[in-house]
Order: structure tokens, then sequence, then C-alpha cells
């Protein structure tokens, strides 16, 4: 309505373009592991315990982020488990191992011993009963593409916190082998968590984290975050909040609230702001864009605002690294209507990490910085 809709499908395909570029230097999860173990043949016995086990999952990890089970006998049986990170509510445990489900299948098929880890979960399955039992190779580190400007000083404060967070996660049994923490590095917070899945003894658990932690710091301590993905425990660390804080302000007041409806609380509450701040933006973008029209060809413009946005690409040091502009979530995407990238790149001051309140099933979620500082905020969704 307020630009052209080519003008929209331009930028559009311009955000599109950055996020792939950008994708090659840190690809989104899924990622998996599937080893060069043994394979099954199809419309095998093997398969059919595979498919029937795994289908079953999502039903149970909308009661409980953490099963495992298994289906059929030796030499067919199928061993699998999976583990939400505790933050998320049930619900989105579910669609999270739903689509780990689909994941697995697909990157793996054919293999008869895989992992897979999405943003918020990891499954994991095989022809040998592994529950209970620690397995702690063949970990892999994620890094991100933006460097520290002070590595050693932060590897040591990476470290201590995250020795902390295990002792934690594996001591309090009640905690569901799960411990956050937030600690200042250069007058930033730095958010960490730690987690294992539940099979494992407290002594296991604190093995798994600890051979967890000296190869994130071996692969990744020049990284801004990172996560290390292992066979029975993850861990994660941001200038962000990726999982949800305490003081959060749109958490709800009780625990259970919080686990269950509080979330729809707060999508509504974080739609409504958007909403309305779209509208606002999208006003005021009108009324300067129209100014702009009247002493400059619409041309002239479209180069402009271009060429704002290759400046804030350069500038930003590719941030989208985390937003899921591609694959199974760019339909999503495509669903919100065109918001000028610009007025919400100034808006979220160049999608600034600080700015950044977390990561939603909508992608990451932005606090919007206005002329009035409102410590309250408001909030958008990308
Ligand atoms: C199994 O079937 C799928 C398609 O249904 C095919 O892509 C795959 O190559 C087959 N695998 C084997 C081992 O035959
Ligand atoms: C898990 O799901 C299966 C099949 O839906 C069901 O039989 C089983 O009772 C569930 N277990 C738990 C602990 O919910
Ligand atoms: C899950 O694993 C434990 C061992 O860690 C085992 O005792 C239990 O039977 C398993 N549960 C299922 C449903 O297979
Ligand atoms: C982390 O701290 C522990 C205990 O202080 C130390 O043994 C270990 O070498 C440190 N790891 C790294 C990668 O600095
Ligand atoms: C780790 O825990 C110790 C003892 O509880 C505390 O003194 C220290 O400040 C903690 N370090 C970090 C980085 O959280
Ligand atoms: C253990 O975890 C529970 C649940 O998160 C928490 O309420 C409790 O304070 C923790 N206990 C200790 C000693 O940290």
């Amino acid at each position: 309505m307020v630009y052209s809709s080519s003008f929209c499908k331009y930028i559009q395909l311009l955000v599109i373009g950055i996020a792939c570029l950008s994708a090659t230097a840190f690809a989104d999860p899924p990622y998996t592991l599937c080893p060069n173990s043994a394979s099954y043949a199809n419309n095998s016995l093997f398969q059919n315990n595979l498919d029937t086990l795994l289908h079953s999952l999502p039903n149970n990890a909308s009661v409980s982020k953490f099963y495992n089970a298994s289906s059929g006998n030796i030499p067919d049986g199928v061993y699998s488990l999976y583990m939400c990170l505790d933050y998320i509510t049930n619900e989105e445990c579910k669609i999270c191992i739903s689509d780990a489900v689909e994941d697995i299948m697909r990157l793996c098929s054919n293999i008869k011993a895989a992992v897979v880890w999405e943003e918020n979960c990891q499954l994991r399955y095989s022809n040998q009963n592994f529950f209970g039992k620690l397995d702690i190779t063949e970990n892999i580190g994620k890094d991100n593409v933006q460097k520290i400007s002070q590595p050693e000083n932060f590897k040591s404060v990476v470290n201590k916190t995250l020795i902390n967070l295990t002792k934690e996660a594996a001591s309090n049994l009640s905690a569901n082998m799960y411990a956050t923490g937030e600690v200042q590095f250069e007058n930033k917070p730095i958010y960490a968590l730690v987690q294992c899945t539940r099979d494992l003894s407290a002594n296991d658990c604190s093995r798994c984290l600890l051979k967890a932690i000296a190869d994130v710091l071996g692969c990744c301590f020049t990284s801004i975050g990172a996560r290390l993905l292992s066979r029975s425990c993850y861990l994660r660390y941001e200038f962000y909040s990726f999982y949800r804080v305490d003081h959060d302000p749109f958490s709800s007041s009780t625990d259970s609230e919080a686990k269950g409806g509080g979330r729809n609380i707060r999508m509504t509450v974080i739609l409504t702001t958007a909403s309305a701040l779209a509208i606002t933006l999208l006003s005021a973008s009108t009324y300067f864009l129209m100014k702009k029209k009247r002493t400059q060809k619409r041309k002239n413009d479209i180069v402009s605002q271009l060429a704002t946005i290759h400046n804030f690409g350069e500038r930003g040091d590719l941030k989208f690294h985390h937003q899921k502009s591609h694959g199974r979530n760019e339909k999503k995407a495509e669903e919100f209507p065109c918001i000028d990238l610009v007025s919400l790149s100034m808006a979220t001051d160049k999608f600034s990490e600080s700015n950044k309140l977390g990561q939603g099933g909508f992608g990451p979620v932005y606090k919007i910085q206005s002329g009035v500082h409102n410590s309250a905020g408001a909030h958008v969704l990308i």
C-alpha cells in the first residue's frame, strides 16, 4: 500500500539474498550426525520399527521434554531418545520433535544410527541400546561468523561460567539436568545454557558437559557465540537471551503459567505491539517517502534506499545469521506483510544484538528503539 508491490518484492529478494549469503557462513539448524554405520533396506522390518517409533514421539513430546523408547527386538530393534531444551513449552517441544523426525528421516535416510539437532531440541536413534550410556565422541561445535575482540579473556569467562553451570545441572536433579546463567563481559551480558539427557547419571552429565566445554572452547572461543552439539548433552552461549530469562518483562508471574498458557499471552502481547508499531512505522515512512518523492524520482529513491541497506549489510556484519529466512521457515516469513527493511533496521538499531530479546518461532524478536527511550520497550517480530 505504501510502496509499489514491485519495490516490496525487490526488498524481499534483497533480504533473502543477504540471508542466503550469510547462510553459507553460518547455517541454521537442523544439524545432523549420520555416521557411516550399517544401513537398512527400504521396506525392511527395521525401517518399519523405526517409522513406528519415531512417529510416536511427538505425542510423548506434548507431555514430556525428555523421553526414551524402543520398538522391536534384536536384530531389528530400534532405540530412540529425544530432549527438548527446558525453556520451551511442551507444545513447542511437540512441534520441534515433529520437525526433527521429518529431518532425521530425510537427511540420514537408510542409516541405522543417527542424531539431529534442531533449534530447541535433539533426537537420536540407533539399532543398539544406548540408554544411560555416555558417548562423547564426534561432538560438533558451531561458531558464529562474528569474532570477539578479546578472545583470551572471553574464553576464560565463558569457561568459568560453563563450569559453574555444569555443577548446577549435574547436582540438582530436580532441575532436569538443565542450567542457565548470565555473566557480564565488558559490560555486556553473556547468556549461557547447559543441558544433559536425563538418562545419564549426574557423574556422566558432568563428564559430557566438561568434554563439551573443552571442545567448544577449542573450536569456537574467538566467536561471539557458539553451540556444542553432543549426543547426550548440549551447550550454548550468546550475547542475547536465546532462552527465556526470569526477568523477562513478558513472562508470567507464576511458574506453571509461564510453562503453559503464558506463552500465548506473551505472543499476543508481542503481536499486538508489533502490529501497532508496524502501522506507525509504515505511516511515518509513507510521510517521509511522499515528501521525498516530490523532489526526487522514484528510481533515485530506490537507489538511495538500497545503498543504505548495503551499508547496513556490511556494517551489521551479517547479523542475519540467526534469521531463518530459508528452508522451512521461508514460507512463514512470506506470510508477513512487507515492512520497509530500512525503517525496521533503524527502529531496531540495525538489528543490534542488544535489542534482540530472543528467538521466537517466527525468528528473532527485537526491541524497538523509539525517540523517547522506553525501558519496557516495544517489540517487533521479523
Ligand atoms: C529408499 O527409497 C527412497 C525413496 O522412497 C530412495 O530415495 C532411497 O534411495 C531408497 N533407499 C534404498 C537403500 O534403496
Ligand atoms: C508415549 O507415547 C506412546 C504412544 O503414543 C504411549 O503408548 C506412551 O504411553 C507414551 N508415554 C508417555 C510417558 O507419555
Ligand atoms: C529409558 O531408559 C532407561 C535406562 O536409562 C530404561 O530403564 C527405561 O526402560 C527406558 N524407557 C523406555 C520406555 O524404554
Ligand atoms: C577451564 O577451566 C578449567 C578449571 O579451571 C581448566 O582446567 C581448563 O583448562 C580450562 N579450559 C580452557 C579451555 O581454558
Ligand atoms: C562461579 O562460581 C563461583 C563459586 O560459586 C563464583 O565465585 C564465581 O563468581 C562464578 N563464576 C562465574 C563466571 O560465574
Ligand atoms: C534445584 O532446582 C529447582 C528447580 O529449578 C530450584 O527450585 C532449586 O532452588 C534448585 N536447588 C538448588 C540447591 O539450586
